[in-house]
């Protein structure tokens, strides 16, 4: 989980570029902000997330790290997981790792995570048409598309965003094989087990 001592490294990351300006992957154009008011923006994102996790609506927000070194966030979010068992992944690296395998590996591991350990039944996602990267990521993951939908996005640019979805069967693994501690606790306080 992202925790307190994380979040000046996030900044960090999120400060010197998450994607090309001129773009919007997000479908909250959080990194639209100005750069001083990131660390409050990011500090109180994390916190409310945590704050506000409860078994009829939580996130799993996670750190990326290699090797120790800090590298973005894969999250999973639910709502009323237990009758809908599904949540919709999201993830973002600063944009010095991108293209490296890393996007893939970490959401592969997100879905590892969801289907083996969690109990989901499916995983969605979705992307922005004009997000290649992050269609990518799905694509090699084993996504299925799942519809289209038109937002708007910033003040009044209409893009279309892809859905995705993800079965178990479908899952790619390829060789990422996952350890996970501290089970037994998520899973209680989601209401799977006691
Ligand atoms: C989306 C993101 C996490 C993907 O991570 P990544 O490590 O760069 O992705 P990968 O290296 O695993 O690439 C996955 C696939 O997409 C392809 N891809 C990546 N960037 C691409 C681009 N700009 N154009 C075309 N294809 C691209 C890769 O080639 C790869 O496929 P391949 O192995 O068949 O060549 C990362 O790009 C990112 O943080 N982007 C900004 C934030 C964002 O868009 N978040 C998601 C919002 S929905």
């Amino acid at each position: 989980m992202v925790r307190d001592d994380d979040i000046p490294e996030l900044v960090a990351l999120a400060q010197d570029g998450i994607h090309d300006p001129a773009e919007m992957p997000f479908f909250f154009p959080w990194t639209d902000a100005p750069s001083e008011e990131l660390p409050i923006n990011m500090a109180r994102h994390y916190w409310t997330s945590r704050a506000a996790n409860t078994r009829d609506k939580w996130s799993l927000e996670c750190a990326v790290r290699r090797d120790g070194e800090l590298l973005g966030v894969q999250a999973i979010d639910t709502e009323h997981f237990l009758v809908t068992r599904t949540g919709e992944t999201g993830s973002w690296l600063a944009r010095r790792f991108h293209g490296q395998g890393i996007g893939t590996r970490m959401r592969t591991a997100m879905c590892i995570l969801a289907f083996d350990h969690l109990d989901f039944e499916e995983v969605t996602s979705g992307a922005f048409a004009d997000n290649p990267a992050s269609l990518g990521v799905s694509r090699k993951v084993g996504y299925r598309d799942n519809g289209k939908t038109r937002l708007k996005r910033r003040d009044a640019d209409r893009a279309v965003l892809r859905r995705l979805v993800l079965q178990p069967d479908d899952l790619i693994r390829g060789d990422l094989r996952i350890e996970v501690e501290g089970l037994a606790e998520v899973r209680a306080f989601i209401g799977l087990d006691g």
